[in-house]
């Protein structure tokens, strides 16, 4: 691993995502050693003039409650300076290089390399003029080498040519290499556990195509609404909120080609050579010696992801139910003619040799009966069924992301009698029960350290999020010019009736239980 000072610079340090997510992650990281104190600093910048001690103060609110924990606050707290400045002021960020700088100077005796970390907890509209500021006057210069890497948070952008525009100004700065662009939906245990799951069990394999699988909905339900963030969230809607970027990232794990082996044995092989030494061509990645071997497959699978990506056919209109919460409109910054979904089922269709045919339904709602991420991959009836039990259900594999991380699947087996009938019942994997001393990591946690180490096999990469702008563009001018409208739904109910509609269109058979 890389030795030398580590800064971690917070922009949008009083905001509410480096309150909520940036800093206690941090901390739960520096909790478990990975960030030790006589090697890293962190630095918050923020508009808002404040102490030291006042963002400290901001921040322990939101970390661990826990008495062991006690202790380790107050360190963690101690590591935080606190600089104000504009994102625009090249003042602001010569401060802030001079305040890295000593403290690196004060660090001089680890000789090792100067590494600066910059999380831009902001609205992109202010990317390009940070990242501009970052370059000209905060980046490392150190003699010892080291690196400086921007990470920067969704929603990037807001269509497709937005978010050219945005990658292009980004990409005029930094290399792609030192880009962390982050979907936190990618640092959930179950999504990252999508790959194993599909390319390690035997018995998916043969069974995960169009052959067997009638239809996959990637389902996410918040029972609460836009709570105070109504003025953030009517400009961008829940597709651009929600699908563009958290549910079409699980559908490319779940849709995607096999990426290549991640078996050291088979990295060092020829043909993965070729396939790294093209991308590194394109890309202008380095491979570097120290790489673990688990990061040797990003470029392939950002490629697999990608592909799948660019085959998906337009979205059709009938193929869409968008959705506003009765009530969205009562918060103050929410204009009273909105027209902004708060809810939104859309079919995607993948048009390739594996997919063909089958419906991925893609499904977000705010303020719905509960609170829930869950993937369901639904397989065809049994050809010539002689016990009569289709219709208690067809066979059914559910990956439950949260809250109570499990999966389980829905299997057809003899009601326990003398007489012969049958029922559904679940072969059941419940992560509460089987790992129970296991704490799951929070996804940020491992993210933020993914790009402390430098690996970015779980963030987006630039092709990719081009290629999902695309998919949605189309449909997201359509609701910006009005020409679609969202249906009222009420506040805690299950969404639109219409959006139960669609599904059985789109071969959604229920099972007993859902
Ligand atoms: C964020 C969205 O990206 O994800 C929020 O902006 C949403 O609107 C949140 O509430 C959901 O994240 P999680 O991890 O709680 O499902």
């Amino acid at each position: 691993p890389e030795t030398g000072c580590l800064s971690i610079v917070v922009l949008g340090a009083s905001g509410d995502l480096a309150k909520k997510k940036t800093f206690p992650a941090l901390f739960n990281l520096y909790r478990q050693g990975f960030l030790p104190s006589n090697e890293v600093h962190i630095f918050g910048y923020a508009r808002s003039k404040m102490a030291d001690d006042d963002l400290r103060d901001r921040i322990r609110g939101y970390l661990s409650q826990s008495k062991e924990d006690i202790d380790d606050i107050s360190s963690f707290l101690q590591l935080i300076k606190y600089l104000s400045g504009a994102y625009d002021d090249p003042k602001g960020f010569q401060t802030l290089d001079k305040a890295i700088s000593e403290y690196e100077v004060s660090k001089s005796s680890m000789e090792g390399s100067s590494r600066r970390l910059f999380y831009l907890a902001l609205p992109p509209s202010v990317y390009p003029q940070v990242c501009k500021m970052i370059k000209n006057y905060s980046m490392n210069r150190s003699d010892h080498g080291g690196w400086t890497r921007i990470v920067v948070e969704k929603p990037f952008g807001k269509d497709l040519t937005s978010a050219e525009e945005l990658s292009s100004q980004i990409g005029e700065l930094f290399e792609e290499p030192q880009i962390f662009r982050i979907d936190h939906y990618l640092g959930k245990e179950l999504v990252q556990n999508l790959l194993v799951l599909r390319f390690a069990n035997r018995l998916f394999l043969p069974l995960w195509n169009r052959d067997h699988i009638a239809n996959v909905q990637i389902v996410f339900r918040e029972d609460f609404g836009t709570d105070g963030r109504g003025g953030y969230f009517d400009e961008y809607g829940i597709i651009r909120d929600i699908i563009q970027n958290h549910l079409l990232q699980v559908l490319c794990l779940v849709s995607m080609e096999k990426p290549i082996s991640l078996n050291p044995e088979h990295i060092r092989d020829e043909k993965v050579k070729d396939v790294l030494s093209k991308q590194e061509r394109i890309l202008k990645i380095p491979l570097s010696s120290s790489m673990v071997p688990l990061t040797c497959f990003v470029l392939p699978a950002c490629l697999s992801a990608t592909q799948v990506l660019q085959s998906v056919l337009p979205i059709k209109d009938e193929e869409v139910i968008l959705g506003q919460y009765d009530g969205y409109k009562d918060d103050p910054t929410v204009p009273d003619n909105s027209n902004t979904p708060t809810f939104a089922t859309v079919v995607l269709r993948i048009h390739n040799e594996r997919w063909e045919g089958v419906p991925f339904i893609l499904k977000a709602g705010k303020a719905l009966n509960s609170r829930k991420a869950e993937i369901r991959v639904q397989f065809k009836d049994v050809p010539g069924d002689i016990f009569k039990c289709q219709k208690q259900g067809r066979n059914e594999f559910v990956i439950r992301l949260q809250p109570s991380e499990a999966m389980y699947m829905k299997l057809t087996v003899k009601q326990p009698a003398l007489e012969m009938s049958t029922t559904q019942s679940e072969l059941d994997l419940s992560y509460k029960q089987r790992y129970q001393d296991i704490v799951i990591p929070e996804a940020y946690e491992r993210l933020i350290l993914d790009t402390i180490r430098g690996d970015q096999q779980h963030f987006v990469r630039r092709d990719e999020l081009k290629a999902a702008w695309e998919i949605f563009t189309p449909l997201l001018s359509q609701i910006d010019g009005g020409a679609l409208r969202p249906v009222m739904y009420k506040l805690g109910s299950r969404g639109p009736a219409e959006a139960d509609k669609l599904l059985e269109r789109a071969g959604y058979v229920h099972t007993e239980g859902y």
